[in-house]
């Protein structure tokens, strides 16, 4: 694997598994990016938070453009990040892992792309495949080496946060196809592809959606259950680095 980028989302913070941690931060374009730069095993990797350390940062502020344009001026090839999600999907438990395919796009104030006509022009770049094939390929050799279970396909919406969802929202989202939902990964993976990086995301079922779960969705039982099973995002990125 070429240059690999891990960016933490919900619950994933605090790259421990990494040694020889330092923080720093680059001057892009649209703004500062902080990461960190370590070591997995012998390998050198480049973590992000994507909501900061201290979760300071909601979906729709993220700055996606300075992110996605500090990895690749980093050198970065191939990012994974990890996302929480709703689940749609009766067969997609929480606690369970969903390697995403496709997404919808339901943000509203973002700005998703580099070519905004100004320093990068006008481009339209084709979204067939959204999530990186062979990433995910290497993402699903991974999990099964490591006896992880993980869905080999998912379609994920994207809402713009930083609410959940209404149960008529979830309904009309599951009549679309969607099967998990989250605020984050748009625009993250298109301005990937935009800027030719390999990118994929695994998610983390965390919840039954709004409606589904006859119970009121906190941001706490989202957290709790990523720190309960962070341990398989782990043992995916230590293969993925290694290789
Ligand atoms: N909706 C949106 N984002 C989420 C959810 C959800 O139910 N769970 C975790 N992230």
């Amino acid at each position: 694997m070429n240059k690999l980028a891990f960016i933490g989302g919900t619950g994933v913070y605090n790259p421990e598994i990494l040694t020889d941690l330092h923080s720093e931060t680059i001057e892009t374009p649209y703004g500062t990016a902080k990461y960190e730069l370590g070591y997995f095993k012998d390998k050198p990797i480049v973590f992000m938070a994507r909501h900061g350390v201290n979760h300071t940062i909601p979906p729709h502020k993220i700055n996606f453009r300075a992110n996605i344009y500090a990895l690749k001026a980093l050198g970065v090839s191939s990012i994974v990040s990890t996302t929480a999600v709703g689940s749609l999907n009766p067969d997609y438990k929480p606690g369970e892992l969903v390697l995403v395919d496709q997404f919808i796009d339901q943000t509203k104030s973002r700005i998703g792309t580099f070519y905004d006509g100004e320093l990068h022009g006008v481009a339209h770049i084709d979204m067939t495949h959204p999530y990186c094939p062979h990433l995910r390929a290497a993402v699903l050799d991974a999990a099964h080496r490591e006896g992880i279970v993980i869905h080999p396909e998912g379609t994920y919406i994207c809402t713009e946060g930083p609410r959940f969802e209404t149960p008529a929202e979830i309904k009309a989202y599951r009549m679309w196809g969607a099967d998990v939902v989250g605020m984050t990964n748009v625009p993250e993976c298109q301005l990937a592809r935009e800027a030719e990086m390999c990118y994929a995301t695994i998610s983390m079922v965390t919840n039954f959606a709004a409606g589904i779960s006859k119970q009121s969705l906190t941001h706490r039982e989202v957290v709790e259950c990523m720190n309960q099973n962070i341990e398989s995002f782990v043992k995916i990125i230590t293969i993925l680095s290694q290789e």
